[in-house]
C-alpha cells in the first residue's frame, strides 16, 4: 500500500510504532521496521544521551530498513538534557524523530539542519495546525481513545481525524484506538495516510517486556483503562491496578488541590517496575481502550502481515462488495 506516509519516511506499510517508555527498545523498533514499519525507539527511556546512541547503533544491527527515535517533552521531575539527545540523535544518522508533549518549535532549526523528518504527535486540531506552521513533516493525531497522553479536550478519533483531515497540508497518521486492519482501513476512510499504534505493540512477541504485561493486555478489556492526573492537566490514560486504585483514591481525597508530590510514589519509576520486573500492581502506566481489541500475542511480523493482508481483504471484498451490490440493485430498479 502507498500513501503519503510510506513515501515520506519510505517505508512498506503506512504502520509506525509509536515511542513508548520502557518499551521502545531496539528490539521492538528494529523488528516493526523489518516487517515494512516504521520502528521507534524511545529517546528518554534511555537514562542519557550516551546511551540513547548505543541503543540506536544496537538498532542498526537489527535492521537495515529506516527507524525513528521518539523525544516527549513532558513536565518531569528533572528536565533531560534536550540537545544532547539531539546530538545523538544527529550522529546516530537518524532521519526521522517522533516529537510529542510539547510543541518541537525550539529545536526544529536543529532537526531541519541535520535533515531529519519531524512527525509530531498531539492531540487537537490546533496543536496539529501549529505543528505544520513550525515545519514538521507530517502529524501523529492521536484521539481521546490513546493509550498514554490524550490531552484536556477529549475528543476521539472519530471526529478528530476528520477535522484533522479538514484543515492540515501535511499528512497525517490517526493514533490512539488503533489495533487491527479495521482501524487502518477506517483510518484511511477519515482522511489519515497510515496509523500509529502503541498499546497493541506491546502485545507481540518481541516486545522487550515482562510477560506479565503482555497476559495482562490480553486478560483486560476496553472497560479496564483509567484517566489519571485531570487534576494537574497531565492526563494519563493507564491500565487500572491496585496501584492505580490508590492514585485515584488520593485524586479523590485531594481534589483540585491536587500536587504532582501527592502521588510520586504511584506515578514515577513505575515503568521499570512494571516492564521488567512483571510487578502489576506497581502503579500507573499508559495503556490504551483499545486494549479491549487485543486477544493475541503475535510476532510483530504476523501482526503486520496480518493487517495489510485483512485491509486488503477489507477494502476489495467488504468495501467495494457494499458498492457492487448498490449497482446491482440501481440496475434492478431501472
Ligand atoms: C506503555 C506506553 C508508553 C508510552 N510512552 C510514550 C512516550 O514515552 N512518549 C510518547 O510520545 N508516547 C508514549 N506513548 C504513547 C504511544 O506512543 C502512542 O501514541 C499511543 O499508545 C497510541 O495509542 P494506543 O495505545 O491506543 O495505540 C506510550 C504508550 C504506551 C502504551
Amino acid at each position: 500500500m502507498k500513501t503519503a506516509i510510506t513515501e515520506l519516511f519510505n517505508i512498506e506499510h503506512p504502520i509506525i510504532q509509536g515511542g513508548m517508555h520502557y518499551v521502545g527498545f531496539a528490539e521492538l523498533a528494529g523488528a516493526v521496521s523489518n516487517a515494512g514499519g516504521l520502528g521507534i525507539i524511545t529517546g528518554l527511556t534511555q537514562r542519557t544521551p550516551e546511551l540513547l546512541a548505543k541503543e540506536i547503533a544496537r538498532c542498526h544491527d537489527l535492521t537495515d530498513k529506516p527507524f525513528g527515535v521518539n523525544l516527549t517533552f513532558l513536565p518531569s521531575f528533572s528536565a533531560p538534557p534536550y540537545p544532547e539527545y539531539i546530538a545523538a540523535i544527529r550522529e546516530g544518522g537518524i532521519k526521522i524523530v517522533e516529537t510529542a508533549g510539547r510543541s518541537p518549535e525550539q529545536y526544529m532549526p536543529a532537526l531541519k539542519a541535520a535533515g531529519i523528518k519531524v512527525i509530531h504527535k498531539c492531540t487537537s486540531v490546533r496543536h496539529s495546525l501549529k505543528a505544520e506552521q513550525i515545519g514538521c513533516d507530517a502529524v501523529s493525531v492521536d484521539g481521546f481513545e490513546c493509550g498514554g497522553h490524550p490531552g484536556e479536550d477529549d475528543m476521539p478519533n472519530m471526529i478528530l481525524l476528520p477535522r484533522a483531515a479538514e484543515e492540515l497540508k501535511i499528512p497525517f497518521v490517526a493514533s490512539g484506538g488503533m489495533a487491527d486492519a479495521r482501524s487502518l482501513v477506517a483510518a484511511l476512510a477519515m482522511g489519515a495516510a497510515g496509523m500509529n499504534m502503541g498499546t497493541r505493540f506491546i502485545a507481540t512477541k518481541e516486545a522487550p517486556v515482562h510477560d506479565n504485561v503482555k497476559k495482562a493486555l490480553v486478560a483486560a478489556s476496553e472497560l479496564d483503562t483509567r484517566l489519571v492526573m485531570r487534576a494537574i492537566r497531565n492526563t494519563e490514560r493507564v491500565l487500572k491496578n491496585a496501584g492505580v486504585d490508590r492514585l485515584l483514591e488520593i485524586e479523590r481525597d485531594k481534589g483540585a488541590k491536587l500536587k504532582i508530590e501527592d502521588i510520586h510514589d504511584e506515578v514515577a519509576g513505575v515503568y521499570p517496575k512494571v516492564m521488567i520486573d512483571g510487578d502489576m500492581d506497581a502503579g500507573a502506566w499508559s495503556c490504551g481502550m483499545v486494549v479491549g481489541l487485543i486477544h493475541d500475542i503475535p510476532t510483530v511480523k504476523e501482526l503486520i502481515d496480518r493487517i495489510m493482508a485483512d485491509a486488503e481483504r477489507l477494502i476489495r471484498s467488504r468495501l467495494m462488495g457494499l458498492l457492487a451490490a448498490e449497482s446491482r440493485a440501481s440496475l434492478e430498479v431501472a
